[in-house]
């Protein structure tokens, strides 16, 4: 088979990585869809293939390569790190620091919504999902609605970069578009785009089509975000609107609270490279990370790969070992992402086995039922390792975690447990502001309603809500 327009370098790399089979349908192909499959193998990084499949064969722990690894040895000796606590030691110096900080405008965030929701059924960006039980917001309205109370209530735009991924870039821009930027100040937002990895045959490690102009590819998790963050010049962009630090937070969480002055003023007072926020885990099955520390080093441990029998284990008080919940929501010193990114390969990749279409060789698609492929992600909370001093917050998670990961009929994280929760946090915060909500009766929060010094702008004390609300809806 001779290909022709593909440049002759490009040829010998497809050769020497023995791929021809992604030639296959070369010759039936019109111009546009050559360039197509021409354009993803220039981008391929054929010297990287032999990592991945050398990755993709490795039956050992899934975290492979990088800072993290040696990590399941440590393991046995790591302990649960020291944790603040919101409201607890030390409470009014850190938030009156915190403030301080943004109102200085010291901090920016990045919020990482390159994932697809295809757990919950969904194929365009999980921030267009709607959670509102009244009002129909969706996550983008409750989370970017969020940071617009906090930059009205500091007085200054609050930087935001917003990661996008192949599978959500387009529709998120458009959402921004017809959404007026969530009334953020455009100047201030920032979209930038994670890179894709693709994906290989778990059996023989190689690239796979899924179709015929097209190379399986998927996102390279969120620890993307950095490489693509520096591509995009954000470090910069953040720098150049006043910013000292950064926080990051996923978009499948409507209550997160990743400025919140409390977090940040200890981030600030302990002089922190990474801080993060995290959840009393109280049952081995609760599907969230676990920070961990072996004494030299602070790091992560992903469910998935945290042994059972360490998972389970429980210390003084009944506690688990390992009890600090991860909920994704971190700060970092900007100089500290500054090193990172400069490191060699600062995040290793994780492997993950996953059911991938492809074209057999008759180029008939085949949608496997179980995985025969492998996915490679890289993960942000593997920098924790490399952070001099790393802080960790804990919170209430009636306040600042409600996941939506599941579909409707799951033990837990569905719609209907986020909409309870925020059911929940609305009726707390308008109980504390002296407003009566008889039960039955449906209200919702505006997102930019932070707290009772908010409530008090739209509701008078002593108010009674007879009908279902949107309290401070119209932003
Ligand atoms: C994640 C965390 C877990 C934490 C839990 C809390 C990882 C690997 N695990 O689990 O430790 O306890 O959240 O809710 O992060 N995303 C991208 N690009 C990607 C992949 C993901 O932007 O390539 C974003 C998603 O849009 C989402 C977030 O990262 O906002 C989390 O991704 P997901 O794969 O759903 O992680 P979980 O398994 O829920």
């Amino acid at each position: 088979m001779t290909h022709p327009s593909l440049p002759i370098a490009l040829r010998e790399s497809i050769a020497r990585a023995d791929h021809d089979h992604l030639l296959r349908f070369w010759d039936t192909l019109e111009a546009s869809a050559r360039d197509r499959l021409a354009g993803q193998l220039a981008a391929i990084d054929w010297d990287m293939l032999g990592e991945l499949r050398r990755l993709s064969r490795s039956s050992g722990p899934e975290i492979v390569a990088g800072a993290a690894a040696g990590l399941a040895a440590d393991l046995a000796r790591a302990t649960t790190p020291p944790c603040h606590r919101l409201g607890g030691d030390n409470a009014n110096r850190a938030a009156t620091a915190g403030r301080a900080g943004l109102e200085a405008g010291h901090f920016g965030a990045v919020l990482v919504a390159g994932g697809q929701g295809s757990r919950l059924g969904c194929n365009g960006p999980k921030g267009v999902v709607s959670v509102g039980s009244l009002s129909g917001a969706t996550l983008f309205d409750l989370l970017l609605g969020r940071l617009r109370g906090i930059a009205r209530r500091y007085g200054r735009p609050l930087p935001l970069a917003i990661m996008t991924s192949s599978a959500t870039d387009a529709d998120t821009r458009a959402w921004l578009a017809d959404h007026n930027h969530g009334g953020l100040d455009p100047d201030h937002v920032l979209v930038f785009r994670q890179r894709d990895l693709p994906a290989v045959d778990d059996v023989d490690g190689n690239l796979l089509l899924d179709a015929p102009d097209h190379i399986a590819m998927a996102p390279d998790g969120h620890g993307g975000m950095l490489p693509a963050l520096v591509a995009a010049g954000g470090l910069e962009w953040f720098a150049d609107r006043g910013c000292r630090h950064v926080t990051t937070f996923q978009v499948d969480n409507p209550l997160s609270m990743p400025l919140h002055p409390e977090f940040l003023g200890h981030h600030l007072l302990r002089d922190a490279e990474f801080s993060t926020q995290v959840v009393h885990k109280r049952e081995p099955g609760e599907r969230v990370g676990v920070v961990a520390s072996d004494g030299q080093r602070t790091f992560v441990v992903e469910y998935s790969d945290l042994p059972a029998a360490l998972a389970a284990e429980r210390g003084p008080g009944d506690r688990l070992r390992f009890h600090a919940g991860s909920i994704a929501v971190h700060a970092f010193a900007l100089d500290f992402l500054r090193r990172a990114a400069a490191a060699p390969d600062p995040l290793p990749l994780h492997v993950a086995h996953k059911a991938v279409p492809f074209l057999d060789a008759s180029g008939a698609r085949v949608n496997p039922r179980t995985p025969n492929a492998v996915k490679f992600e890289r993960f942000i909370f593997d920098l924790m390792p490399l952070a001099r001093c790393v802080c960790l917050v804990e919170i209430d998670p009636a306040e600042g975690f409600a996941p939506l990961k599941n579909p409707p009929g799951a033990a837990a994280d569905t719609l209907a447990h986020v909409q309870a929760a925020l059911d929940a946090h609305a009726r707390r915060l308008l109980h504390r502001a002296g407003v009566v909500v008889p039960a039955g009766v449906g209200v919702e929060l505006a997102p930019w309603i932070l707290d009772e010094a908010d409530l008090a702008a739209v509701l008078p004390p002593d108010s009674r809500i007879e009908h279902p609300t949107v309290v401070g809806g119209g932003g």
